[in-house]
């Protein structure tokens, strides 16, 4: 059920994708072969669709895990397996697949989760289409050393609510309590479910030429 899930979102993505790419044809129709050159020489379709595959599987992941400690020692267990494993997870995948995984936010609770430039215009770009109540569509691009990445939206969903909601309401006290002990500048609460809590980026190290 899961993975038909995964290739009818991943089949939706790429018809979508195909949508635009004809509509750019029909555009570019007429321009001079020098304005064809300038298009990206690497296939977006498949960088889109291998990041989304590899953010799922990171979610997965995540989700199991978490699952398994919450069982064992709820909430406070897992603010602490998050604190200790969360980027050691993302870059263990992040290994297997040769990508650089990273979850970055505009309300940060780890300062080491920073946006670099380019992902701060992924953010302001995605808050704007929330403000604008447009869809959230993943986003491939070349960076400036020639690096493809893979970006897409995080959003919250009712089981983030415990600690990224309204502190004293959804978010316990002792757990808020934790949270701020461990994260002294956290920003990341107050989100509402639906929201865009931040993005993640996939980083591709092979390059492309
Ligand atoms: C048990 C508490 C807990 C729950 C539930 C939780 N988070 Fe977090 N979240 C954390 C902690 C702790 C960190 C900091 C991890 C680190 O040190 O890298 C974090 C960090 C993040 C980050 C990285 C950016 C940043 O601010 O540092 C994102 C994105 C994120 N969470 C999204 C979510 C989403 C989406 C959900 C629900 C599907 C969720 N979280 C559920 C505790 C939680």
């Amino acid at each position: 059920m899961n993975k038909f899930l995964l290739v009818s979102v991943v089949l939706l993505g790429l018809m979508s994708c195909q949508n635009s790419t004809k509509n750019n044809k029909q555009v570019t129709s007429n321009t001079t072969q020098e304005q064809q050159d300038k298009k990206p020489a690497f296939d977006h379709k498949a960088y889109k669709m291998k990041g989304m595959i590899i953010a799922k599987t990171t979610f997965k992941t995540f989700k199991t895990k978490i699952a398994k400690v919450s069982e064992n020692g709820g909430l406070p267990a897992v603010v602490d397996f998050c604190h200790d494993n969360a980027m050691k997870i993302t870059d263990s995948i992040g290994q297997a697949h040769h990508v650089k995984i990273k979850r970055t936010s505009h309300k940060l609770r780890n300062p080491a989760n920073k946006p670099d430039i380019d992902e701060e215009a992924v953010i302001n770009e995605y808050l704007k289409s929330q403000q604008e109540h447009k869809p959230l569509e993943p986003i491939v691009l070349k960076d400036s050393e020639g690096y493809v990445h893979f970006y897409a939206p995080i959003k919250i969903k009712p089981a983030c609510l415990s600690c990224h909601g309204t502190p004293g309401k959804e978010i316990p006290e002792n757990i808020y309590k934790m949270i701020k002990e461990k994260y002294p500048q956290d920003q990341a609460t107050g989100f509402k479910v639906g929201d865009l809590r931040g993005i993640w980026d996939i980083k591709f190290l092979d390059k492309q030429s």
